[in-house]
């Protein structure tokens, strides 16, 4: 115990020194000078309705700056599918430009590859995608206003709109050509506190000279071959415009605006009542088991001081010659344990650096690197646990034992991955992983997490074998028949539901954050409601156990593992739902599906070790501390 636990603290400090040192420039303010260059950067764009987003360059926009020193994107961003550029905007620090062209389209129809770029940019404004552009690792949002009348802040903006109010039944596409950045400032030496954006759709006089006026009332249409009263040639020009305005907001709350979604605040009561009651229910069900156990324990010992006849034993009691015999398939299960450990402690310690306010909010590639190389460190724990239990069960192939823990669960979700990775290679999407990082995945894996784990695994098969509290039976006991609720299927998926049911109002807010590109940020909410998962998940697991070991059956060590992990199955259920609900809002078409599906079977497959480790220790305690407290002749 005492290991593990100052295993995690180490293993917060070191990643949380790693993170923060080097892989988070976005900790540290920047300062700028009066007439200092601004750079502009330009993310990939995305779409609240297709789960393929798409590099800038994808579409025929003004070019990139060529710039040799790229921002670079970091392990989490790369995975997630950011891609970072530097815009062509020209802007100082402090400057205000009022009207400036930032480059010139000419399409010509009848050419194929002209008329190719319109249609895809026409694509892209049927598919509602957004901008993302960001200033000093600040995103540009949209400002809109909610129904009470408040601020909100939409990041992104919209590449264009469709315009179906023409008579014809014509879609008419209206493109944003002018974009008005507003960079809110401190005082000197100057910060960048705030980001946003309104774009505009202007149709542009010809150039007169370099005047350029962005004061056209007209909208600039984009034609498209399709439609029948386009011009064979025309021009788009882009113009920006840029104001920086002098605000008193503190660096270290510059992203308060884009985290006040009003939204929310509606959903926190609801999540806070179930909380009670999920809270509420669990107390009464933990008190009620340890009630029972008094009783059965204090009636054992008794009609052991009375040495009454043999046959007054009954309960749970019966089962101490057998309830430590190993399972079968003890090499698997403890391979899943070790796995399950390693997520685990992956999860709770990512969630208590994100409460921290380590990571930005509003840039998960952060959260995500950071948990992959809070993952890779814990391969130590994985092996540990693995080794430890599989000694335990006096197993003997410990090279199996060591090399499966550190290849199973990482292998065969890399599997999945690369094959949605030829998917979105295929669609040219810059969600697909690029090369460069597969490897670095690679290797961290292989060059890291596995090696450490082999070192936890040394340290696992070097302490002494756990002892158990009750000695086993040479000859297993026979197991009568079974009431229904009690076989393997329904205890399982009993298992699971009362757990998933503690935490599926804010799974909603995680898949909307997942899937339409909300920004998650309470943290703090979510490791409360982890740390309910946990105690529901391992009450049941016990409540559940208890059950089986009354009615004489001693095989919980699978089962325990299992009703737990059967919460990934409920979690898969509602992935389902979700996607029903994200299909009726136009997310749909086979590739669509097929991706939705396959990261949610990844996620799910994660879920299912996270959580089937909460039931297996919960039980392996329970059962230790029962056994250990009656006396057996
Ligand atoms: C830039 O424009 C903003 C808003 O119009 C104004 O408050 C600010 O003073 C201007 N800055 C300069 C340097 O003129």
């Amino acid at each position: 115990m005492r290991f593990i636990v100052s295993l995690i603290v180490l293993l917060s400090i070191t990643s949380s020194i790693l993170v923060n040192g080097f892989m988070i420039p976005g900790m540290a303010a920047t300062n700028y000078n009066e007439g200092d260059p601004v750079l502009i950067t330009v993310n990939r764009l995305d779409s609240p309705d297709t789960a393929f987003p798409f590099e800038y360059g994808h579409f025929d926009f003004c070019p990139l700056e060529e710039y040799d020193n790229d921002p670079s994107e970091n392990l989490g961003e790369k995975v997630f599918g950011d891609r970072l550029h530097v815009s062509t905007i020209k802007t100082k620090m402090n400057v205000n430009i009022t009207c400036q062209q930032l480059c010139t389209k000419h399409y010509n129809l009848k050419e194929e590859a002209s008329a190719k770029a319109v249609d895809i940019i026409a694509q892209a404004i049927d598919q509602e995608y957004l901008h993302h552009w960001s200033v000093d690792e600040l995103p540009f949002a949209e400002v809109g206003s909610d129904d009470d009348g408040n601020e909100e802040y939409y990041i992104g903006f919209h590449v264009g709109l469709r315009d179906d109010t023409g008579q014809d039944g014509v879609h008419r596409y209206v493109l944003n050509n002018h974009y008005a950045l507003r960079i809110d400032i401190t005082e000197e030496p100057h910060r960048i506190v705030g980001a946003t954006i309104e774009v505009f759709s202007i149709e542009h006089k010809e150039a007169e000279g370099d005047e350029i006026s962005c004061d056209s009332p007209n909208p600039q249409h984009l034609f498209t071959r399709s439609q029948k009263d386009s011009p064979e040639t025309y021009d788009i020009i882009y113009t920006y415009s840029v104001e920086y305005v002098p605000s008193s907001t503190p660096w270290a709350t510059r992203w308060d605006h884009y985290l006040k979604v009003k939204r929310n605040e509606v959903h926190l009561f609801s999540i806070i009542n179930s909380l009670v009651i999920v809270v509420f229910l669990s107390a009464m069900v933990g008190m009620i088991l340890l009630k029972t156990l008094h009783k059965d324990i204090a009636r054992y010992n008794k009609t052991d001081i009375n040495l009454e006849e043999a046959e007054e034993e009954f309960g749970w009691k019966l089962c101490h010659a057998d309830v430590f015999r190993p399972p079968s398939k003890a090499m698997l299960l403890s391979v899943f344990v070790g796995n399950g450990v390693q997520l685990f402690l992956m999860f709770f310690i990512s969630i208590l650096l994100a409460c921290m306010g380590i990571f930005a909010p509003v840039n998960r590639g952060y959260l995500i690197t950071g948990a992959l190389v809070i993952y890779v460190l814990l391969g130590i724990a994985a092996g540990y646990s693995s080794a430890r239990l599989y000694k335990m069960f006096g197993g003997e192939k410990w090279k199996t034992n060591v090399l499966m823990t550190a290849f199973f669960l990482p292998g065969t979700a890399f599997v999945v991955f690369f094959i949605l990775n030829i998917v979105l290679w295929h669609r040219e999407s810059s969600n697909a992983i690029p090369v460069g990082a597969l490897f670095e995945l690679l290797g961290l894996w292989i060059g890291v997490s596995a090696p450490l784990c082999f070192v936890g695994a040394y340290f696992g098969f070097r302490r002494p074998t756990i002892d158990h509290p009750v000695r086993t039976n040479q000859i297993p006991r026979q197991i009568p028949p079974q009431p229904l609720y009690l076989k393997p299927i329904p205890s399982m998926l009993m298992g699971g539901i009362l757990p998933f049911g503690a935490i599926f109002i804010e799974l909603y807010f995680i898949l909307d954050s997942l899937w339409s590109h909300w920004v998650y940020y309470m943290f703090g909410f979510l490791l409360l409601v982890a740390v309910i998962f946990v105690l529901t998940c391992s009450e049941v697991a016990v409540l559940l156990c208890y059950f089986h070991l009354c009615s004489e059956d001693y095989h919980w060590w699978w089962q325990s593992f299992l009703s737990s992990s059967s919460s990934a199955f409920y979690l898969f259920l509602y992935h389902i739902f979700y996607f029903g609900r994200l299909s009726s809002q136009r997310f749909n078409g086979f590739e669509n599906g097929f991706l939705y599906f396959g990261y949610s079977l990844i996620i799910c497959y994660l879920v299912f070790f996270m959580t089937g480790i909460i039931g297996f220790y919960a039980c392996f305690y329970f059962t230790r501390k029962i056994y250990g407290s009656i006396k057996v002749d």
